[in-house]
This record gives C-alpha cells, structure tokens and sequence, in this order.
C-alpha cells in the first residue's frame, strides 16, 4: 500500500476516487470555492433526511478532476468511536475501489478538526488492506491501491509524524497477523524465535533465546511441561529495548502456544483448527517490540515470548503430574489444557530477572472471558488499579477494549489441591478469574501487573471493523501506546 499525502485541495485532484467523510460532530473536509461542495451538501442532507444510509456512491461523469465520488455519513458521539469509525471508512473506500478496479483514492482530511485523523486514517488503509492470501491462487490487489490524504499544510510537521507513526505500527501489526494466521506446522516455536531475530535486527533490539537444552540446564519447567509432547521443541524469546535516558522499565510477555491441541485432555475437533492462534499474545508482543525499536519511547521495553506446543504423545505431560516452577512453587497439572499459564510461569519469572518495574502479560488464555465479554473486549486484571487504568485508557486510544475483572483473594481457594502448593486449574466457574489468580502466584515480588486476556478478540470468523475476517494482531497497538505513554501514566 502507498500512501502519500498532498496539500492541494480535495477537489482538484486528478484521482480515480474521491473520499468524503461527514461526520455531525466533526468536519473533516473543505471543498469551498468547487461546485463538488453544492454536491456534498446535497448527500448530505438526503443523509440526514434519511433517504439514504450509510453510505453513497457515484459516478462523477467528468465533472471535475475526481472520476467517482464516495461520501460516508457517520453519526457518533465520543472521538474514540469516530477514529474507529474513520478507519472502517478507509478501509471500506480502498474496498470499494478495489472491487470497481481504481487504483488512486483520496480522502479529504483537509481541516484543522482532521489533522489528528490522519495517523488513523494510516491506520485503516494499512491495517485494512491485509489479506492473508499466500495459500491462494488468486491474489488480493487491495495492496496495490494508492491512497492519498488531502490534509492542511499548516500540520505538516505533524502530519508527516502520524503517518510514520502509524505506518510503522500498522505494518508490525500486520506482520503479527501473518504469524498468526500461519498454520501451527509452519509456525512452530523456532518460527517465532527466528521471526524474533528478523525483528532485532531490522529495529535495532538486543535478542536472546533459550533452546530446550539451555532451559534444562536453568529449570524453566513449564515451558518443558507443555512441550514434552511435541515434535517442536520449545523456547524462551527476549528482545530488549533500552532507552537513552529512563527509570522505568516495562517487560511484556506474550504467551506463544503454536499450537494448543489441548494435550491429554484433548479439546474437541470442532473450531480446534482456531488454536493455531493461541500464540496471539506472543505475536503481539512481538510486533509492539518491532515498533517500538523504531519509534525509541522514553521506557526501557523487554518482550517476552514462552513458546510452545502443546500436543499428546507418548512423551507428553500427563493430568496429576507435578512440577516445579522457576520460583519453586510445585504445580499440579489438574487439567493439560491449561498450558498457557504454565509456560506464562516462565515469562514471568524472566520479567524478574531483568529487574522489570511493571509487567504486563497478553493471552488467549481462557475460554471463560469469551463468554464473559464477547469476541470484541479483552479482559483485564492485576495487582495495580494504575497499570490497569492505562491498559484501558491505551487501548481507547488504540481502539482496542479491555474491561476489568476482579481478582478476590476468596477465590483462591479454588486452586487448592492436596498434591501440590497449586492446582492448574480452578473449577467450573470463574475461569477468567481463577486464571489471573493462578498466574499471580509467579509475578515476580513488588512489581506492578497487570494480566491481559485476549482470547475473545484474537480472531474474527467474519470481517470486523477494517479486519478482514482471521488474526487481528490484537493487542500489540495497546503495548505500543502505553509504552509511548508511560511517563505521561506513571511520571
Ligand atoms: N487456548 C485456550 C483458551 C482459548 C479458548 C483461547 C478459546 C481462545 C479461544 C486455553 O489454553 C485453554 O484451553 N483454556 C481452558 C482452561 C480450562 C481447562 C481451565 C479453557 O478455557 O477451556
Ligand atoms: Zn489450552
Ligand atoms: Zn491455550
């Protein structure tokens, strides 16, 4: 995708498809001083007067540089909503032209109101014109469109800031999405360590990674647990970032399951293809380090990727058995399904080790907080109402939703078993929840945390929002944010 961005006005540039975007609250465009304007104000009184919906196109027959015209009404309220909102229009107007075969579309953002638009309406050409396609013989040419934004000169410092910005975010996202849609086959825990080492050098991060013989030797035994039955061994991923000057250090770890069969306690056949994604927190983790070497914020960052597969086999872990986790605590494995926050135990141990101020870790990691919130809100929880305010308030800005779940010392209890100091699971209810309070147990002692269930929104079966339907990358435009604003949260 090119995007470029032009400071002559919307109505006099030679393009294959103009964009107009009308908005109650907000005016993004100027077409003053062009007969285009009478035009507009005519849809948008016929969008008002509700004889026409969302959305209307036409054909500009000649009138003008611009050969086809596509006005969107939006009526929203708060400005979270109408970035959304703004990006779904991007993202729809590249379809459309893609689908009538034109290949220069421009969107007037052209008022002092759009200029903060612009690193969203990035946003929304990037992240929407992805398409997963590499297994397909016929290729999507969404890529091929040429967009440009019509902005005001005046904001051109600023301007030129957003659209790098969001352009170097947008693509770590999308190369997230290509991990996780990869079949669980291709994209093994060696996949990822490698795709760790592409991303430390291309944004400049240190790497390090564990093999299974170097985790032997230091007792990193719930990534060993959950691997033992797979072909693909396991490892531990680190990327470091270190800013020029900072006291804050932030450690994310994203849990990296490739494949999540269930293990012994083997899930059922149906939608079990779906697990190939249970390494979306690892991806999202990967992606926002990819990013944030780039755009260097003022916060040391280390991501943190346990990976594993989790598959039955002679040699696979077995319901009863105990382990020990990196912190000493002994683990029954109630349940093999239960894996992820296994392996978690690990990253969050490293995540003490490198001496972390605040750590954050992302999971698909129950199928309770998908019945509790949906496929389009992510869970959030932890042990600081600070860390977990900024996960909220960053993924508004982004785009993304978490809403908070508690973490009541009572249900504890639940974890209890006679065999060992835990039980890997909680009982029927409170999954979510007995899933944060498990993983509790190994943040390392005075650190801020905060636990990021993502196992709702980590894939769509349908196109949602600018997503085409499969992996959305949820989750990494959420870290990169807080990282950016972390002195502003914690200062
Ligand atoms: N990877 C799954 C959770 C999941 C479910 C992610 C649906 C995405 C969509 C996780 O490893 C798992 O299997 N969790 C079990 C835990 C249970 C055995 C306590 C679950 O939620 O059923
Ligand atoms: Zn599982
Ligand atoms: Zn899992």
């Amino acid at each position: 995708m090119k995007i470029e961005l032009t400071y002559d006005s919307p109505s006099q540039i030679k393009t294959d498809l103009l964009v107009i975007i009308i908005d109650k609250e907000t005016s993004l465009y100027d077409l003053s001083g062009s007969p285009l304007n009478e035009t507009v104000r005519r849809i948008a009184r016929d969008f008002e007067e509700k004889r026409l919906k969302k959305e209307y196109f036409t054909a500009l027959d000649g009138r003008g540089p611009a050969g086809n015209l596509l006005v969107f009404s939006t009526s929203l309220s708060t400005a979270f909503n109408v970035w959304e909102n703004l990006k779904t229009c991007i993202a729809r107007s590249i379809r459309c032209a893609n689908d009538l075969g034109l290949k220069k579309v421009t969107v007037a953002l052209n008022t002092n109101a759009a200029a903060p638009f612009i690193g969203k309406a990035v946003e929304g050409a990037i992240l929407g014109s992805y398409s997963f396609d590499k297994y397909k013989k016929e290729k999507s040419s969404l890529n091929q469109i040429r967009l440009t934004l019509a902005a005001l000169k005046t904001h051109d410092k600023q301007n030129r800031h957003y659209v790098d910005r969001y352009t170097i975010v947008s693509e770590a996202i999308n190369e997230a999405r290509d991990m996780i849609n990869e079949p669980g086959a291709v994209a093994t825990p060696q996949y990822l360590a490698e795709a760790a080492q592409k991303i430390a050098r291309e944004s400049d991060l240190d790497v390090k990674v564990w093999d299974e013989k170097k985790l032997e030797k230091e007792g990193y035994n719930g990534l060993l647990q959950v691997g033992r039955g797979s072909a693909y061994p396991p490892r531990l991923i680190r990327l470091s970032y270190r800013a020029k000057k900072a006291r804050k250090h932030v450690a994310f770890v994203g849990k990296g399951v490739t494949f999540d069969t269930g293990g012994i306690s083997l899930k059922p056949a149906d939608k079990m293809w779906e697990m190939k994604g249970d390494m979306s927190g690892g991806a999202a983790v990967l992606a926002a380090m990819k990013a944030i070497g780039k755009l260097k914020p003022d916060v040391n960052v280390t991501g943190i990727v346990p990976t594993a597969e989790n598959f039955p086999d002679a040699n696979a872990g077995r319901p009863g058995d105990i382990f020990y986790a990196k912190n000493g605590k002994s683990i029954m494995v109630d349940n093999t399904d239960a894996e992820g926050r296994l392996i978690l135990t690990d990253g969050l141990h490293l995540a003490g080790t490198e001496k972390a101020t605040h750590v954050l870790d992302i999971a698909t990691l129950t199928g309770a907080v998908v019945r509790a919130l949906g496929l389009s809100i992510a869970g959030v929880m932890g042990n600081d109402p600070k860390l977990i305010q900024a996960v909220i308030s960053s993924g508004q800005h982004q785009g993304e939703s978490f809403w908070e779940l508690p973490l009541p010392e009572e249900y504890k209890e639940l974890l209890k078993t006679p065999c060992a100091d835990l039980n890997n699971i909680g009982g029927p209810v409170a999954g979510a929840i007995t899933a944060g309070l498990f993983l509790q147990e190994f943040v390392p002692e005075s650190t801020s945390w905060a636990h990021l269930d993502i196992a709702g929104p980590y894939l769509r079966d349908k196109e949602w929002k600018y997503y085409e339907a499969g992996a959305i990358g949820f989750g990494a435009k959420t870290l990169v944010d807080l990282a950016e604003r972390f002195n502003e949260y914690f200062g």
